[in-house]
């Protein structure tokens, strides 16, 4: 009797030790997530379910923050003559891009995600530049009116050199390759000059080539995954790794992201979940978010605030990736290292080179494709093989019919031949020193002029921030493409400057952005309530989205206007 009495006491203690070492793990896990909603994926996407469309009439749009009549008229008129400045400049373009409109799925989410919901429509149809350019020269790209602009969209991130550069690679890599033409399968031997480079800049030993920097980043997952037999995989609060399901697991992804983690970036408590987990495969980085450590990329559709951060410590950030590369290699985890975005943008040999780590596997893609969609891995030997030498089934399967493509690597090795000659090596030289000294000179302007508007920069990639609270900042990206900058569809969240740009160049920029904020202030947009809080802001969005969601409840309705509306 007496040793079932015992076991049973065990088996209660050990059930025990086992619910409470479980309930820790747990909440060790919900301490290392981010308070904010894009640290919570799954909850993001429910209380995202639950927003409702609304639109602002006409009269709300321009008092939504219960500016006085003389205020609300002056926006009106400067909106209408901006309105009719663009239905004038941009005539031809904007033609071209309604007529496409329909038909484009692309361009229907990005016209209709370009500023807060809630104005978008009524913005839409008054303030329409248009989506076509057909020609790019030195630092500018012109539209079809012959509108030139300085090109602050950077191409996502690909345009690094120019689009001369690229051009140039383009010509040359076609006329390298053309004896061969489209061959799949079999490699242009221009491959093994690329590969040789490629574990040169990455200090890894193996190269895969993939289509988009999004394959490169699935292949880099399922390797870990395969290798290290466990199935989390851990990215940070707010980081891009392209549009594939595991790591995007909150808001755009229909389902749910089971295996992914999404921990707070720079945190202890991340840390201590990594020492203490044996399920995490690998941990994501990319390094861009050093420039806004768990934020998401900030996009002018979620500027219903002035609450936008950012600002890059280097030395800080640099602790934090030795310090998780050195977790990383107590468990075993395998450590990826994102450098498709800024891979050659800080340095000549990427992310590793500039902060001074070394990752398991390093992913790079846009400009590396010398101006064709690219991306690549570059790992260790023992994580990229893809088979198993004592189980010839157990196999890590990845193809691509594209891949290897003969223009593409013919145009990749135009760009890596040129990242080694002295001129381009030259635009590497005091690089930092540069971009952050016209940040802090185009700051010192905005800030003598009086105006609410500042940049934060991580070398040449920038955001603009906004001092005092206002609903208003997303009216910027307009005023700015009238001044003839162009920006990409986020609008003021990102300018991405090509390392081309002369001192001149940016001076030309730095004008037409103060002219561009002047204005804006002139015309009444960053007229404030005494007292108003970024905070206030956020609750009265809040009261009126309950409102409008208790509301199509109450007429049984999903949403307060068609989709159509829009
Ligand atoms: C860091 C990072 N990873 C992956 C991707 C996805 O690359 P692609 O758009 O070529 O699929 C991006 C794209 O912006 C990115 O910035």
């Amino acid at each position: 009797m007496d040793w079932r009495i015992t076991t049973a006491v065990f088996s209660a203690l050990g059930a025990t030790a086992l619910t409470l070492s479980l309930a820790k793990t747990r909440l060790d896990l919900s301490r290392a997530k981010h308070a904010s909603l894009p640290g919570h994926a799954r909850l993001s996407r429910r209380i995202a379910s639950l927003i409702p469309f609304y639109t602002y009439d006409e009269r709300e749009v321009f008092r939504s923050d219960g500016a006085p009549d003389e205020i609300a008229k002056r926006r009106r008129a400067a909106f209408m003559q901006l309105s009719a400045l663009y239905r004038e400049r941009f005539a031809k373009t904007a033609a071209l891009t309604a007529q496409v409109r329909e038909t484009i799925s692309d361009l229907q989410f990005t016209s209709a995600y370009r500023v807060p919901f809630q104005y978008s429509a009524f913005v839409r149809r008054h303030l329409t530049a248009g989506s076509f350019v057909e020609a790019s020269r030195g630092v500018t790209v012109t539209d079809l009116d012959g509108n030139v602009f300085y090109d602050l969209t950077g191409s996502y991130g690909v345009n690094l050199f120019g689009y001369d550069f690229y051009k140039d690679c383009l010509e040359r890599a076609f006329r390298r390759v053309n004896d061969l033409g489209p061959v799949l399968g079999a490699y242009h031997p221009v491959v093994a000059d690329n590969v040789t480079r490629l574990r040169d800049i990455s200090g890894l030993a193996e190269v895969s080539f993939h289509m988009s920097g999004t394959e490169a980043v699935m292949q880099a997952v399922r390797l870990a995954r395969y290798h290290t037999g466990r199935k989390r995989l851990v990215r940070f609060c707010g980081a891009y790794h392209g549009w594939w399901d595991d790591v995007q697991p909150g808001v755009g992804n229909p389902v749910a992201a089971r295996d992914t983690y999404t921990l707070k970036d720079m945190s202890e408590e991340a840390l201590r979940v990594l020492a203490r987990r044996h399920d995490i495969a690998c941990v994501l980085v990319n390094p861009l978010q050093a420039l806004h450590p768990n934020a998401n990329a900030p996009s002018d559709s979620a500027l219903i605030d002035s609450a936008r951060e950012a600002g890059f410590d280097r030395a800080a950030y640099t602790d934090w990736l030795k310090r998780l590369r050195g977790v990383c290699s107590d468990r075993g985890i395998v450590l990826i290292l994102d450098e498709v975005f800024l891979g050659f943008r800080l340095a000549p040999g990427g992310a590793q080179e500039y902060f001074g780590i070394r990752a398991d596997l390093v992913t790079y893609g846009k400009t590396l494709g010398g101006g064709l969609p690219i991306g690549v891995v570059c790992g260790r030997s023992d994580l990229m093989k893809r088979f198993r030498d004592d189980r010839p089934l157990d196999i890590c399967f990845a193809r691509g019919t594209f891949n290897s493509h003969p223009y593409v690597m013919a145009a990749m090795n135009e760009f890596l031949v040129r990242l080694d000659t002295p001129q381009v090596r030259d635009l590497y030289r005091g690089l930092d020193d540069t971009w952050n000294g016209r940040a802090g000179r185009l700051n010192q302007r905005l800030a003598a002029a009086g105006l609410p508007v500042r940049v934060a920069n991580l070398s040449s990639v920038w955001t603009v921030l906004y001092t005092q609270p206002s609903r208003y900042n997303w009216m910027l990206q307009y005023y700015l493409r009238a001044e003839g900058l162009a920006l990409s569809w986020i609008g003021t969240g990102r300018l991405i400057f090509s390392l081309n740009y002369t001192e001149a160049d940016f001076e030309a920029v730095a004008d037409r952005f103060v002219a561009a904020a002047t204005a804006m202030w002139r015309d009444g947009w960053w007229w404030t309530a005494p007292g108003l809080t970024n905070r206030a802001i956020k609750r009265q969005v809040l009261r009126e989205i309950v409102a409008h969601r208790v509301h199509a409840w109450r007429v049984g309705a999903g949403a307060i206007n068609s989709p159509r509306s829009r």
